[in-house]
């Protein structure tokens, strides 16, 4: 695991990126795992910059995202659907049909899981961004979770609807259940970028790093992974 330690968002914002404009100047038609969440927000605006400045285009990208809540209708405006296409899809080339969401919302949720887990089966994602929750779940893999799941409907903890509930109107609109790639997909891709910001996830950032590999901390699997960069900034790193 590499750490990379840089001052505050902004500079982790632009670290991170410079990781997938080089990848994508160097792999034009790409596949690229997206998280949504705070943390990678930054990062979207400084590829969007890029591909303002032509640097970069996404005409040949292909993307998965990590994780989708249930039962939320795709426009809901806190769907990971609308997150995507409003912090990045929006203002990029990208093709509509290279765009893979997982669906959460229908009546046969283990199908919608099955059709999801095909997907990446058949893909090969080059790089998978990622944020870490405050109880070191990665995309919605919260603690406990088997290092051998694929993607599944999960029942979201009550730490993580608290983490969440900023952006709805109050907690009982924050969905109880999501849709998420499991953590064996995840550790599929090729190379894993990791971004926490913030003294929120001070703790976080200290059981990844100095903490042992165990699925009560699902974030830790990735020290069994050849190739993870792991951005921090300073008040995320204040506990190591
Ligand atoms: C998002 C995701 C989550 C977030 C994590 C951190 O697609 O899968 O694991 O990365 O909850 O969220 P933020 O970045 O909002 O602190």
């Amino acid at each position: 695991m590499k750490i990379v330690e840089v001052n505050d968002y902004q500079e982790l914002s632009k670290v991170a990126a410079k990781v997938v404009i080089d990848l994508i100047k160097a792999k034009p038609n790409c596949t690229l795992g997206l998280a949504t969440g705070s943390s990678p927000i930054g990062l979207y605006q400084n590829l969007i910059a890029a591909y303002n400045k032509k640097e970069i285009s996404f005409k040949d990208i292909k993307t998965y995202n990590l994780d989708e809540y249930c039962n939320l209708d795709i426009n809901h405006s806190q769907s990971y659907y609308t997150f995507m296409h409003e912090n990045l899809f929006n203002h990029v080339d990208i093709k509509e049909e290279n765009i893979h969401i997982p669906v959460g919302n229908g009546s046969d949720l283990n199908k919608l899981c099955d059709e999801y887990n095909e997907l990446l089966h058949k893909a090969s994602i080059d790089l998978q961004v990622l944020g870490i929750g405050g109880n070191g779940h990665i995309g919605f893999n919260e603690p406990g979770t088997s290092f051998d799941q694929e993607t599944f409907i999960v029942k979201l903890t009550e730490k993580t609807r608290e983490d969440n509930k900023r952006f709805f109107n109050s907690i009982d609109e924050v969905p109880t259940s999501a849709i998420t790639m499991g953590i064996k997909n995840i550790m599929q891709a090729k190379t894993i970028l990791l971004v926490a910001s913030g003294k929120s996830k001070a703790e976080a950032v200290k059981a990844l790093i100095k903490g042992g590999v165990t699925e009560t901390f699902p974030a830790s699997v990735l020290k069994n992974h050849k190739d993870v960069i792991v951005i921090v900034d300073k008040e995320a790193a204040s506990l190591l």
